[in-house]
């Protein structure tokens, strides 16, 4: 079988058929790729429906071809992303997997736009609404020769394709609020009324402006900060805590701008965990420098595309090797990186940790690495400044979870505990020296 040879292709010379994909254009063809980005989604569903009812022998090649092709570098992002969405009910693998894989995947430019619309309509069915409005909000900003009614079309696909009734019927039986669900679908009007007001002007215009798609991003923004109020996490409350306190160290400090330093960045679209595009508002509004690191060179890659137009810095790395020969002065750092043991990782989550350590994540280096970074971050901060450690809490008496073995050894150097709160701390810098 020629190495070329597409998924579908491979599948059928094994007797499994299964419906192939649209053909991407080549060179300047004319390009509907909208039209083709709905036919990637119907596809998904189709492969689902297809396999889900398939016999074991048959589910059985699928699995053993895909792992293959995975394993030895060849299967690419989009049939990744085709077959971590429809494992579950073809596999009975855990939903968890189908998420990770799904909101980590969406943010990779392997995609084409088609297969991002795809994507993002299959995850929008699902009412995964942070990732849908993330894949949406690529499209937008990635294709600005999209013309308005292009934009409508999309907004309105979205829109029609994402189940929110289903949060309408989850709050009649009042386990999800209503308030969130009534907003959430204002916010979802407001999207189409965006649209449907900027395709009026436009229709007598020749081309599209590089601008006209701004205030449908705005109100993506909008849908996402809805969603992302649905949980309070760890670095919600760092983050309110560096409002309070970094002014009064700003207003002192002399020497070149210090920085806010992210280690470990956001790596899924998953609702409430966007921590870094939260410290990158942070950061701007206190006119500070950010850098993100990470160990995953997929994720900064993608972090670096998505906020391109800010003048941050991004390093793939380990944060406790970065931060050895770190030189510049540190206002705060948040530390969320090496994941602590659960039984919840997918695979995706793993292949990481294997390719960075060696091994599948293991609780003894995520303390370790939580420790290191600690310990050098404690001399590049000045008394004042802050670090955040998140998921760490304390356990009959004993601090457990990533920061188990730096939380007791910063607050031995003198840090300050001034919150402990969502199972993650905050410590001040205190002392004289600057
Ligand atoms: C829990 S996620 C961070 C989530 C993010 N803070 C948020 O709330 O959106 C952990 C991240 O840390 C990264 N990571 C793991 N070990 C690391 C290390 N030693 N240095 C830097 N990043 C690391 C992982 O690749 C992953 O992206």
């Amino acid at each position: 079988m020629p190495a070329s040879s597409t998924l579908t292709e491979q599948l059928a010379t094994l007797g499994v058929h299964l419906p192939g994909w649209p053909k991407e254009p080549e060179g300047d063809e004319p390009d509907n790729w909208i039209e083709r980005g709905q036919a990637y989604a119907e596809g998904v569903r189709l492969w689902r429906a297809q396999l889900r009812n398939a016999p074991e022998s048959t589910k059985g090649v699928v699995d053993q071809l895909i792992s293959h092709l995975h394993d030895t570098g060849q299967l690419g992002v989009w049939d990744q992303l085709v077959y971590g969405a429809i494992k579950p009910e073809v596999q009975g693998s855990p939903d968890f997997e189908r998420w990770q894989a799904c909101t980590k995947l969406i943010r990779s430019s392997a995609l084409t736009p088609a297969q991002l619309l795809g994507i993002t309509l299959e995850v929008a069915r699902e009412q995964r609404l942070a990732a849908a409005t993330y894949g949406l909000k690529r499209l937008l900003k990635e294709h600005p020769g999209i013309n308005a009614q292009q934009r409508l079309q999309l907004c309105s696909e979205l829109v029609a394709t994402a189940n929110t009734s289903r949060l309408m019927a989850d709050a009649k039986t009042s386990a999800v609020d209503w308030n969130r669900a009534v907003e959430l679908h204002e916010q979802m009007a407001g999207l189409l009324a965006t649209a449907v007001a900027g395709e009026i002007p436009s229709k007598s215009s020749e081309g599209a402006q590089p601008t006209e798609g701004m205030p449908l991003l705005i109100e993506l923004d909008a849908i996402n900060n809805c969603l992302g109020s649905k949980g309070v996490h760890g670095h919600a409350v760092f983050i309110q805590i560096c409002r309070e306190k970094l002014p009064a160290l700003l207003q002192s400090w002399t020497g070149e701008r210090p920085w806010i330093v992210e280690v470990g960045c956001s790596r899924e679209i998953i609702e409430g965990q966007n921590s870094t595009v939260q410290l990158l508002t942070l950061a701007k509004e206190l006119e500070l420098p950010f850098a993100g690191i990470d160990l995953d060179q997929a994720n900064i890659e993608a972090l670096k595309r998505d906020y391109k137009d800010c003048d941050d810095t991004w390093i793939t790395g380990k944060g406790e090797e970065v931060l050895r020969t770190w030189d510049k002065p540190i206002a705060a750092c948040y530390m969320d990186a090496y994941d602590f043991w659960h039984a919840s990782h997918s695979g995706l989550r793993q292949q990481v940790y294997k390719e960075s350590y060696g091994s599948e994540i293991d609780d003894a280096q995520c303390h370790s690495m939580h420790l290191e970074a600690a310990c050098y971050c404690s001399d590049l901060i000045p008394s004042g400044g802050l670090l955040g450690l998140d998921d760490t809490w304390m356990e009959n008496d004993i601090w457990e979870g990533k920061g188990a073995l730096a939380l007791p050894w910063l607050l031995d150097q003198g840090w300050q505990l001034l919150s402990a709160a969502n199972r993650g701390t905050v410590l001040l810098k205190t002392g004289s020296r600057q």
